[in-house]
């Protein structure tokens, strides 16, 4: 069993054994240093609308990004149980999340996984968060992605032929 932490921008991860413990990080400056940078750029309405198009309910999702995004990883596996996606098992109230651990993917086998392939050369919120090795890892001898607690892909593992089978 070996132990290593990493840090996303919305969970910390502590990777042990077999598992990652992924636990939702509380920014609670972020907001507002967002929306500093946001007047500056005069982009403030834009960018409550990436998050949702209530200005209110944009900023507390944006507090809570990292629950959101735990409550979204648990739920798609659940619902898909999907060879794209690495295996969530367990959450504790979306705090903290348990996933199946893998490899970080250090060559060009992330280019296999059909997620890489069909957001390729998109230029979406989605497809800048998905396009990136660390959002994925390499697992049972194959590329899953480990980061989908992302809005807007749900569509796109919907689609995918390979789904529900057994991990
Ligand atoms: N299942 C996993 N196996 C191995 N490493 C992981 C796993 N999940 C996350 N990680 C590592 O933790 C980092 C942050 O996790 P991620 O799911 O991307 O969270 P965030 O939503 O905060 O970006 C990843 O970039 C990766 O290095
Ligand atoms: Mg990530």
């Amino acid at each position: 069993m070996y132990l290593d932490f990493a840090c996303g921008s919305t969970r910390c991860v502590i990777l042990i054994g077999q598992y990652a413990i992924k636990i939702a990080r509380f920014r609670p400056l972020r907001p507002f240093i967002k929306l500093f940078e946001s007047i500056q750029k005069k982009q403030v309405r834009g960018n409550l609308e990436k998050h949702h198009r209530n200005p209110l309910l944009a900023v507390i999702k944006y507090l809570l990004a990292g629950i959101v995004a735990n409550r979204t990883e648990y739920r798609l596996y659940k619902k898909y149980k999907s060879d794209l996606l690495a295996p969530t098992v367990f959450t504790i109230f979306w705090l903290v999340n348990i996933q199946r651990r893998g490899e970080p993917v250090v060559d060009e086998r992330v280019k296999s996984h059909y997620l890489w392939n069909l957001f390729q050369g998109m230029e979406t919120t989605v497809a800048l968060d998905i396009l990136q090795a660390k959002q994925f890892c390499f697992m049972g001898g194959c590329v899953r992605l480990a980061d989908y607690g992302i809005d807007g892909l749900e569509f796109a593992i919907a689609e995918y032929p390979g789904n529900k089978t057994p991990w």
